[in-house]
């Protein structure tokens, strides 16, 4: 085993969960969300600094937008979308 000591600053996990049947993540447009996020970040240099990971449901399904979760801070945003983003990554990058 080995442990890893270099972190990111924040981790920011996306809801892209797919399901067949009822509300999900992946059918209000999580992936665009998932992809506006990836090049926000990329775009102002913060790669490393911010992490972007897509996950499976998060438990706030629901069927106007993306749930999207960011540590440390432990803030969950639900009904997230595409046109949004910045809005919530200028407010959880700016602490
Ligand atoms: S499918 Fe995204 S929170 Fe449940």
């Amino acid at each position: 085993m080995k442990q890893v000591d270099r972190l990111p600053e924040k981790h920011i996990f996306i809801c892209v969960n797919n399901r067949e049947q009822g509300s999900c993540c992946l059918k209000v447009n999580g992936i665009d969300t998932f992809q506006k996020i990836k090049s926000y970040i990329l775009s102002h240099g913060l790669a490393g600094r911010v992490w972007v990971t897509k996950t499976g449901c998060q438990g706030f399904c629901n069927p106007v937008g993306t749930t999207i979760s960011v540590y440390p801070e432990k803030k969950i945003f639900t009904e997230v979308k595409p046109e949004e983003v910045d809005k919530i990554l200028e407010e959880v990058l700016s602490k």
